[in-house]
């Protein structure tokens, strides 16, 4: 017993005996596989193509976590599995590490280090989005409203609504998100802003689109059994380009154009198929849409006007063989007039292959 406390300090534990300078060894090592780390996910090109002036700020936010974060997660990994490795118990060595108290020096730094850290990138995160939710002039309001499984948009200033995103370059836009029943997420990956739309609740993302293109509208957030199949085309176009394309809406809305009969326009079959969801679900040749969430409206067994009709606003009546009852809303017969429903069961009994 006494020789044993004549000892000392228990570095000389047998099990990291010859190990010079262990600590450094570690973080030398640590910091080499750490500068690989960085330099390969720098090197990964993580993001599509960059289309809103937000874009950049984004990358570069991203960039800055990907430097602060993989070192931390190199330098702790590498330290395990050097320890394991290299001071794993010899064989047939059932005793106990030695009593330590731990070690001061070392704990301050790694909680130090680790908290000025995160509280910087919270600062910085933070003041980013400052920026990137502050009001701008001439800003453009774009209404989006998601529902299972498609979106739609309006343009308030304008007066207009359409089944597809059109935006002008250059100009600001605050995109107001709401939802007609579940939770989904407005996401443009080439924005990279994204917001869900939630039950009850106005969401709001601003950005301002700066290369003309086509980008894909993505759901991002799991909304049933469509949602993968809830994407749709944003398309970005020169100012005039835009204005163009609001006036051609304009005068499909007023019925045709130019023949000025001055009375409303019977509402367009084709046009509901899209704007009102419909081309979300089903396949319909017609239409163009190969959505497989319902069954292919383009060959219905039984197309009669009546089973048409009680489908669209009972849609439990009667369920095709292979699909599942409560996937269709059912709140259609409200939230269509009967015109609109007229012109859609006649649209669809046309469709028919
Ligand atoms: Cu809507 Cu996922």
């Amino acid at each position: 017993m006494e020789s044993d406390e004549a000892k000392g300090p228990p570095d000389t534990d047998p099990r990291i005996e010859g190990e010079k300078h262990p600590v450094a060894r570690m973080i030398g090592i640590g910091l080499f596989a750490s500068v690989i780390g960085v330099a390969i996910t720098l090197w990964i090109d993580w993001f599509p193509e960059n289309a809103a002036g937000s874009a950049g700020t984004i990358d570069t936010l991203y960039d800055v976590l990907l430097i602060c974060s993989v070192p931390v997660f190199v330098l702790v990994m590498t330290i395990a599995i050097y320890s394991v490795i290299r001071f794993r118990a010899k064989p047939g060595d059932m005793g106990d590490g030695p009593p330590i108290h731990g070690n001061t020096r070392l704990e301050i730094i790694w909680v130090t280090i680790p908290f000025i850290m995160v509280t910087a990138l919270a600062i910085y995160g933070w003041i980013t989005l400052d920026d990137l939710e502050a009001k701008q002039k001439n800003e453009m309001v774009v209404k989006v409203t998601g529902q299972q499984f498609t979106w739609t948009f309006e343009y308030p200033s304008e007066k207009l609504k359409s089944p597809e995103l059109v935006l002008p370059v250059d100009r600001p836009i605050e995109f107001k998100i709401q939802t007609k029943d579940v939770i989904h997420s407005f996401w443009v990956p080439e924005f990279r802003l994204k917001s869900d739309a939630v039950p009850g609740l106005t969401t709001s993302i601003r950005l301002t689109p700066d290369k003309p293109g086509r980008y894909e509208v993505v759901c991002a957030e799991l909304c049933g059994i469509g949602h993968s199949t809830m994407r749709q085309f944003v398309r970005v176009l020169p100012a005039s380009e835009f204005d163009t394309w609001v006036q051609k809406r304009r005068e499909a809305a007023a019925g045709g154009g130019g023949g000025g009969g001055g009375q409303a326009a019977a509402p367009d079959g084709e046009q509901l198929f899209t704007s009102e969801g419909c081309s979300g679900c089903h396949t319909l040749k017609a239409a163009g849409s190969t959505a497989k969430v319902g069954p292919d409206l383009g060959k219905l067994k039984n197309a009669d006007a009546n089973f048409i009709r009680t489908s669209i606003v009972d849609p439990s009546a009667e369920v095709e063989k292979g699909y599942n009852d409560g996937v269709m809303p059912q709140n259609f017969g409200e939230q269509l007039s009967k015109e609109e429903l007229d012109a859609l069961v006649k649209y669809l009994l046309e469709a028919q292959e």
